[in-house]
């Protein structure tokens, strides 16, 4: 028998069927939902910040006739920003839907069982930290807290009678602590009558001409003559005073004041953005927009050890030759991050946007310390991968193999990889030679491994031949790039791939990794270049030990393109360019019901090997453009798997895939320009997935507060007969600690949690980023659970918190629970 005493709520959670969203709709075809009231209202307040600082600038604003992403965009003269305004909202939308998910059981998050007190907590406690957060330009932070808190804002008006009170206008108390919330309908007053059918006047006449707030129940236990929410999974609403009166969608009890409320939660919305950017600069609020004029980062890992001095000095040198040749440019980094380390620390991480601070800090770097050939690269490249922003190009140097407590790391690192989808790159400057060539060095070979998790690019390089790998990163670093195609050929055979490039697309560049790869290039117009000519026809070849760079002369190579390998060997191929269209997707996990309005939440783990998988599409930076299809490909390109797309309006497409893929995956979209051209694009996703033969369910705090302890419980299943799993747990914000526990499986079931404490002086607005990996006994499957939180308000520390774990910094502890 089991016993998760720990667990009772979340088994109530997986075992109960009406996760029914008590809201606004997520996904609907036909009323307004929190997603479109979302999206509108960020459009229209990034509109109209952008007119301010565009005319301050002594230029001309052009108002958008139709808001989109791509109107908005190029309205605030920065039209390649389309696609990060875009990955914003969505990312402040999925936020949105999350809130239904994680607290459908909560009424302070919806404003029902008249929370009004505990409601506008919710959403006071949230600005403070979406200010916070924006203040340590911890962007992503700042636009989850900003997609919690906008649920409950907008579900005031529809599960409220501030509209039915004949109100038009926003509440404003709502965002304002310091206000007044009067006229609550106390706990005593009746607030409504039964009601049979259809009716929109159940709402007591005193209440109404009192000027009386109240909410819908829906939570039981309701008192008498309280209204109920509605609808047929409000359990309340049969109760007398029957009936409800929210205003969720049209068919709602109040159904007719839809459109009213959702009018009003939008303006509602503008205010509460409004509030955000009085407390920062008109650039800082279009930032965290995404409206921003480079997205480009840049991002470097970077051993100092004494040996490192050559690679130091070629990192300053070409920092700065980023930093003073993109002055002003739209390749100017945004972001700059730099994270050193050695044989002996790690840390320190460096998050800047002042190019100019960020130079002198490079310029700080120096090279010195007896160290050993076993280096803390790992920890410091999880440190990367944590503070960078989802889709970062990672840059790591270093001349010798991980540390051995860093070679546990590699699930962990793998599991950033996918859950942040960002590209880590090696340049590693300790390459073997024999007497003729350059031969793999085998310390590198988990670099390696990992390079390929994130379709990054791996380089052993002398110290002297430096200069040319660096390069690398000048051309990696510009705005706009996308990933067009990438497959990994096996060894034992040629290879022949077909490559669709679209008309959008500049700057193209192939890129083949692999020794000694030949190969032959065709363009859309049959000239061929061959691997040997460096200067061809179609542009110039480069090679830096295994890697060769084709960069396209080109400036519009529009058309199907054809690689040719003729090497035995394996090799990678990577095909990249300049664009605006690109695309974005997040695997979800949709409420279980099989309804359609139903919410839904980004999954923070890896999809299961038995069932199908959703995920949440959306097309960037093409407002009439379409996602025609979504395949899962091999490693070598070939289609596994097609998603069924269902279109969700505003670019954003709900795909199903029936079965999980055994072993590697990657992401490819087809699309079309609109839907009267032929004309085609494809795009695909570097990163490699995997599914998992393990399932895990968390249960966590929702808060994470300065001097508290904060819980992470998670639930394991898996459908092999492992005896055992072995878990491993990395957090930021403090040193780590590591325990590698492992937990005994029964059934094919175990739990564990993790535990860690925050330290009592940690500012509001601070990243945790947490990520828990477990393997099974035979080493066959991962899975993993990735969590970034945000510290919020500091509180005292609680009394009687056991002293060792308080005192020590020691942050993580597992346990397992007592299987019986
Ligand atoms: C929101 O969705 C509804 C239903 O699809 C639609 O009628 C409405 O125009 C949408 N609003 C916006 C701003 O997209
Ligand atoms: C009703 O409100 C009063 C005063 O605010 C409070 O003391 C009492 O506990 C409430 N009763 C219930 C059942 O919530
Ligand atoms: C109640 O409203 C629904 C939807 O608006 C409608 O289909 C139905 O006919 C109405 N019923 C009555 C009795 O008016
Ligand atoms: C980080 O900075 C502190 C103080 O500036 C220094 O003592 C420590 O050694 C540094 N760590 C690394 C990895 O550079
Ligand atoms: C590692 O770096 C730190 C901080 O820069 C330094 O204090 C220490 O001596 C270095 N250790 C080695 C072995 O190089
Ligand atoms: C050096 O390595 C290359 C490539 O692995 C191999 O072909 C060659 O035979 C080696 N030469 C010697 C002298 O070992
Ligand atoms: C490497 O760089 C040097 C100097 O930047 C250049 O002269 C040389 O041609 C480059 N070699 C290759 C193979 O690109
Ligand atoms: C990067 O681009 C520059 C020109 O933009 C070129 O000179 C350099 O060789 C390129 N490097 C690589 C590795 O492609
Ligand atoms: C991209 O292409 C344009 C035009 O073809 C060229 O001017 C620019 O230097 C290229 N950028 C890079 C980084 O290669
Ligand atoms: C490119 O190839 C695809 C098939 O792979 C074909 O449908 C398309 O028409 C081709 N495009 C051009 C411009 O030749
Ligand atoms: C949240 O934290 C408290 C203690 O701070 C703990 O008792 C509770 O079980 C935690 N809840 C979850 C879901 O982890
Ligand atoms: C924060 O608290 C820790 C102990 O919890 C202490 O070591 C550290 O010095 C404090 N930092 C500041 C800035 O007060």
């Amino acid at each position: 028998m089991f016993q998760f005493p720990f667990f009772t709520t979340l088994i109530l959670l997986s075992l109960t069927p009406q996760l029914r969203i008590q809201a606004f709709n997520i996904i609907s075809a036909t009323s307004n939902t929190h997603q479109n009231i979302t999206l509108t209202a960020i459009l229209q307040k990034s509109a109209e910040v952008c007119q301010v600082v565009v005319l301050k600038q002594g230029r001309f604003f052009v108002q958008p006739k139709v808001l989109t992403a791509e109107s908005v965009a190029q309205a605030c003269l920065s039209p390649a920003s389309a696609s990060s305004l875009k990955e914003a909202i969505s990312d402040i939308k999925n936020r949105n839907a999350w809130t239904d998910l994680i607290h459908f059981k909560d009424p302070e998050y919806h404003f029902d069982n008249e929370e009004f007190a505990a409601g506008r907590g919710v959403i006071t406690q949230g600005l403070s930290v979406v200010k916070a957060s924006l203040k340590l330009k911890n962007y992503e932070s700042a636009r989850e807290q900003l997609g919690e808190i906008l649920h409950t804002l907008q579900d005031f008006y529809s599960h409220s009678n501030w509209i039915e009170l004949d109100n038009r206008i926003p509440y404003p108390n709502l965002i304002n602590p310091y206000l007044l919330l009067d006229s609550l309908a106390d706990n005593k007053t009746a607030t409504c009558s039964s009601c049979t059918v259809n009716c929109t006047n159940n709402i007591l006449d005193t209440v109404i001409k009192q000027r009386k707030l109240t909410s819908g129940y829906y939570i039981p236990p309701k008192p008498a003559g309280k209204c109920s929410h509605g609808g047929t999974l409000d359990v309340t609403s049969l109760l007398d005073p029957t009936g409800g009166i929210n205003k969720d969608d049209q068919q709602s009890p109040h159904g007719s004041l839809h459109l009213q409320a959702a009018d009003v939660a939008t303006a509602a919305t503008r205010d509460l953005l409004e509030d955000i950017r009085r407390t920062t600069t008109d650039t800082e609020f279009l930032r965290l927009m995404g409206i921003t004029s480079s997205s480009s980062v840049l991002c470097i890992v970077i051993d100092t050890s004494a040996s490192m001095a050559k690679d130091i000095d070629e990192i300053k040198r070409i920092t700065n030759f980023i930093i003073d040749s993109r002055q002003g440019t739209a390749d100017q980094p945004s972001t700059y991050i730099l994270v050193p380390f050695n044989s002996t620390v790690y840390g320190n991480v460096t998050k800047m946007t002042d190019p100019d601070k960020f130079k002198s800090e490079v310029k700080k770097l120096s090279a010195g310390g007896e160290g050993s050939l076993l280096r803390y690269s790992l920890s410091a490249l999880w440190l990367a991968l944590a503070a960078a922003p989802s889709g970062s190009e990672i840059f790591l140097f270093t001349d010798a193999g991980p540390a051995l407590t860093d070679i546990l790391l590699k699930s962990t690192i793998e599991a950033m990889i996918e859950s942040t989808k960002s590209t880590v790159n090696f340049i590693l400057t300790n390459p073997l030679t024999n007497l003729t060539s350059i031969v793999p060095n085998p310390v590198n070979l988990l670099y390696q491994q990992i390079a390929e998790a994130s379709g990054g690019h791996f380089i052993e390089v002398s110290k002297e031949r430096l200069p040319n790998a660096t390069s690398l990163i000048t051309n990696s670093t510009i705005s706009g790039l996308v990933n067009i195609f990438y497959v990994v050929k096996g060894s034992g055979g040629a290879g022949q791939y077909t490559i669709l490039v679209d008309p959008t697309v500049t700057n193209l560049t192939f890129y083949i990794t692999g020794s000694l790869t030949v190969f032959a290039i065709t363009s859309p117009s049959g000239q061929i270049q061959a691997s040997l000519q460096s200067e061809g026809s179609l542009g110039i070849i480069e090679t830096v030990a295994n890697l060769q760079t084709v960069r396209i002369n080109s400036p519009n190579p529009a058309g199907n393109w054809t690689l040719n390998i003729a090497s035995l060997l394996s090799c990678t191929i990577k095909v990249t360019g300049k664009s605006p269209i690109n695309f974005k997707f997040d695997l979800v996990d949709i409420a279980n019901i099989p309804l359609p309005n139903s919410g839904y939440s980004v999954s923070q783990t890896r999809p299961s090997t038995d069932g199908s998988f959703t995920l949440l599409v959306s097309l960037l930076g093409s407002g009439s453009g379409l996602i025609s299809e979504l395949v899962l490909v091999d490693s070598s390109g070939s289609g596994l798997y097609k998603g069924s797309l269902e279109d969700q309006g505003s670019g954003d497409y709900l795909v199903t895939v029936e079965t999980a893929p055994k072993g590697d995956f990657y992401i490819r979209i087809t699309g079309q320009f609109n839907s009267s051209t032929s004309s085609k694009f494809q795009r695909q996703s570097s990163t490699r997935y995997r599914a998992s033969t393990i399932s895990i369910t968390v249960l966590r705090n929702t808060t994470l507060s300065a001097g508290q302890i904060f819980t992470v419980g998670f639930v394991l299943k898996t459908s092999t007969n492992t005896k055992s799993f072995l878990t491993y747990a990395k957090n930021t914000g403090q040193d780590f600690m590591l325990f590698s526990p492992i937990l005994p499986a029964v059934n094919g079931y175990s739990a564990g949690v993790v535990v860690f404490n925050v330290s009592a002086n940690a500012t509001a607005g601070t990243e945790h980023v947490l990520t828990i990996a477990v393997t099974d006994q035979e080493l066959t499957t991962t899975n993993y659970v990735f969590l970034r939180l945000a510290v919020s308000a500091a509180v005292a520390p609680p009394a009687g918190l056991e002293l060792s774990l308080w005192l020590s910094g020691l942050t993580l502890l597992i346990s397992s629970f007592t299987l019986s």
